[in-house]
C-alpha cells in the first residue's frame, strides 16, 4: 500500500508546468516535505535515453503506435524504479505528465482508439494513479508562442512535439479538457495566463483545497 501524496501537473507546451513544479517543490521543501520530483517521459536512465528518442526532432517517421509505446514504456520504468518506492517510503511525489498526457497527445491529439490507451494504462499502471492532477490551461497559440520563444534561446534540441501545426494542439487542448470533465474529482483545471505569482496562488488554493477534502 502506497503511503505518500502523488500529485502530477499536464498542460500543453509553454502552459508554465516545469516553473510552477518548481515553486511548489521548493515550498514543500521549506516546509520540509520529504519529496521526488519526476518527469515523464523520463524520471529514470531508460526514460531520459526514450525521452531523448521522443523529443529530438531528427527522429523521424515514429509510428503513433510506436510513439505511444515508448511513453508506457518510459512509464513503467519510471513507477517501478522510482514512483512506488517514492510512495512507499510515505515520500511525496510530484510528477511532470504522467498518463493523462497520453490520452490528450496520442489519443485526442494523434487520434488513437481511447480504449486501447485505456488498456495500456491498466497493464502498466494497475490501480496507480495520482490522487491530484493539476491541469495548466492555455490556449495553444499563446503557449506554443512561449515555447518556442524559451527554446530558441536555450537551444534546446527537443523540438518534435513543438514542430506540430496549432490543430493538433487545439485537439490536444480540447483532450485535456474532456479529461477533466470526465474525472473532475481528481483532475483541477487552473488557468494559467497572467503572472508566474498568480497562478501560483491559483495552484496553491486547488491543493489546499484538496488537502482538506475528506
Ligand atoms: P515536457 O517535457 O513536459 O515538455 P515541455 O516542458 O516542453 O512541456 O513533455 C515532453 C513532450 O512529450 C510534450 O510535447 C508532451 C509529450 N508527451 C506525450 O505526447 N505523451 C506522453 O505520454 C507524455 C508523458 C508526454
Amino acid at each position: 500500500m502506497t503511503r505518500g501524496r502523488f500529485v502530477s501537473f499536464e498542460g500543453i507546451e509553454g502552459s508554465g508546468k516545469t516553473t510552477q513544479i518548481t515553486r511548489l517543490a521548493d515550498r514543500w521543501r521549506a516546509d520540509g516535505v520529504p519529496l521526488l520530483i519526476t518527469r515523464e517521459p523520463g524520471g529514470t536512465r531508460l526514460g531520459e535515453s526514450m525521452r531523448r528518442v521522443l523529443l529530438d526532432a531528427q527522429t523521424m517517421d515514429l509510428t503513433p503506435e510506436a510513439e505511444l509505446l515508448l511513453f508506457y514504456a518510459s512509464r513503467s520504468q519510471n513507477i517501478e524504479e522510482k514512483i512506488r518506492p517514492a510512495l512507499e517510503r510515505g515520500d511525496t511525489v510530484i510528477c511532470d505528465r504522467f498518463f493523462d498526457a497520453s490520452f490528450a497527445y496520442q489519443g485526442y491529439g494523434r487520434g488513437l482508439d481511447l480504449s486501447v490507451i485505456e488498456r495500456l494504462t491498466d497493464l502498466v499502471c494497475r490501480d496507480f494513479r495520482p490522487e491530484l492532477t493539476v491541469l495548466l490551461d492555455i490556449d495553444p497559440a499563446t503557449g506554443l508562442e512561449r515555447a518556442r520563444r524559451r527554446n530558441r534561446s536555450r537551444a534546446r534540441e527537443e523540438g518534435r512535439f513543438e514542430s506540430e501545426d496549432l490543430d493538433f494542439y487545439e485537439r490536444v487542448r480540447d483532450g485535456y479538457l474532456d479529461l477533466a470533465r470526465r474525472d473532475p474529482d481528481r483532475i483541477r483545471v487552473v488557468p494559467a495566463l497572467g503572472a508566474v505569482e498568480d497562478v501560483e496562488a491559483r495552484v496553491h488554493s486547488v491543493l489546499a483545497a484538496h488537502a482538506h477534502q475528506p
